[in-house]
């Protein structure tokens, strides 16, 4: 099978060139640049010498000659290449966030200030969270090609960390969650802006766009529509993002407020107390029930009591670690969700989406265990 890169200069690109180049199903990869057109890639990025090579091509060039296109291009320059996959009869998983809402062009166009080229395009395309989507994905791509709108970072890890409480109706939906999630400088992107200078994001950590992120509206869709799945109401969000001095890795703290039958007392009162025997029991009893609601998902990890999820722990690898807790004044769910924002949070879940979307075992590519350091 020949896998085409667009886009493949950029950080999400490289990541998909470097995994795809070891996928078993993989035959060929062909990749395509603007600014680099004609050069090769493994100039760009010398980690590639003698093992990920080639020419970088023009897009269309790319879309003409493969089997299944990536496109890991900012926001509103992709649409056309889907629209010529689907004229191929191609499946396209797009990276940027152009086919995460689906056919809410409303929400897109308040969030990314762009209109959708091809509205049409929007109608059968699906946001690609396995967790979420899985059946969707496998019911489309038994029936034609398919465009995938490949989730945000942020995205996913808050969502995975969330979903089995607001699915089992653990969360109360008058209260809204809380998450705040820390992220490394590579979910920027290779382009230079002056945040991400050394000089100014290296020993030092702070909140950013605060309450004005642009994946808060995904996040919220994913709560919503996890809600509606199962029958609950969707709490609403409260979304902060910090950028940290680390290269990769998003980890996300989700405080949850709990619905009256899962408190272990009734009000804040006990907040100040050391964790009870009843929180230690409350708590276990919440983590097999994330353990029971993930037990079939391959890339979804329940941490045991005791061991807290950490971007170290998932880094390289497509694993979101989760750590469950509770406050101590019996009230508050607190969920850890780490992820590698290149691989669950972008390049990674392309691939998954991919041997999902053909039918291939959904690891296949993306066993790699995490590199601790
Ligand atoms: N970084 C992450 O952690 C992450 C996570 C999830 C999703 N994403 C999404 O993935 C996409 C790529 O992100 P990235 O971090 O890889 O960004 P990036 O490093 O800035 O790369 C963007 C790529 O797009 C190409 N490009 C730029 N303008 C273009 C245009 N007008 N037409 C065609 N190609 C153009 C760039 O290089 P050339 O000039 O060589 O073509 C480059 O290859 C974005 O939509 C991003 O939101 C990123």
């Amino acid at each position: 099978m020949v896998a085409g890169i667009i886009g493949a200069t950029g950080y999400a690109g490289a990541e998909l060139a470097r995994l795809l180049s070891g996928h078993p199903k993989t035959d060929k990869l062909i990749f395509s640049s603007v600014s680099f057109e004609g050069e090769r890639i493994e100039n760009i990025y010398p980690n590639f010498l003698g093992r990920v090579c080639g020419t970088l091509l023009k897009a269309d060039e790319v879309v003409a000659s493969s089997d299944v296109v990536f496109a890991a291009l900012p926001h509103g320059v992709g649409e056309q290449y889907a629209a010529s996959c689907m004229e191929r009869k191609i499946h396209y998983i797009d990276l940027s966030a152009d086919f995460r809402f689906d056919d809410d062009e409303a929400t897109y166009s308040a969030w990314y200030g762009k209109q959708y080229q091809y509205p049409e395009l929007h109608k059968n395309s699906v946001y690609g969270l396995p967790e979420l989507n899985r059946k969707r994905m496998r019911e489309l791509a038994a029936k034609g090609p398919v465009i995938v709108g490949n989730p945000g970072c942020y995205p996913t890890g808050a969502s995975l960390g969330a979903f089995p409480a607001i699915a089992k109706g653990l969360a109360l939906a008058d209260n809204a969650i809380i998450v705040n999630s820390v992220s490394g400088t590579t979910g920027g992107g290779r382009e230079l802006s002056r945040s991400f200078h050394y000089a100014e994001c290296a020993d030092s950590c702070a909140p950013y766009k605060v309450a004005s992120h642009r994946h808060s509206p995904e996040i919220a869709h994913n709560f919503a529509a996890m809600a509606a799945m199962t029958g609950n109401a969707a709490p609403s969000l409260i979304f902060t993002p910090h950028l940290a001095p680390m290269n990769r890795g998003i980890v996300s703290t989700i405080y949850i407020s709990l619905v009256k039958e899962w408190r272990v007392t009734t009000g804040s009162a006990a907040a100040a107390l050391p964790p009870s025997k009843e929180i230690e029991a409350k708590t276990d009893e919440i983590r097999n029930l994330y353990t029971d609601f993930y037990r079939d998902e391959p890339f979804v990890q329940i941490l045991p009591a005791g061991i807290t999820a950490a971007t170290n722990r998932v880094r390289q690898s497509n694993y979101c670690d989760i750590s469950v807790h509770l406050d101590s004044g019996g009230t508050t769910l607190i969920v850890a969700a780490a992820i590698d924002n290149m691989m669950k949070g972008a390049a990674g879940q392309a691939v998954q989406n991919m041997n999902i979307l053909f039918g291939f075992d959904e690891r296949a590519g993306l066993e790699a265990i995490p590199a601790l350091f």
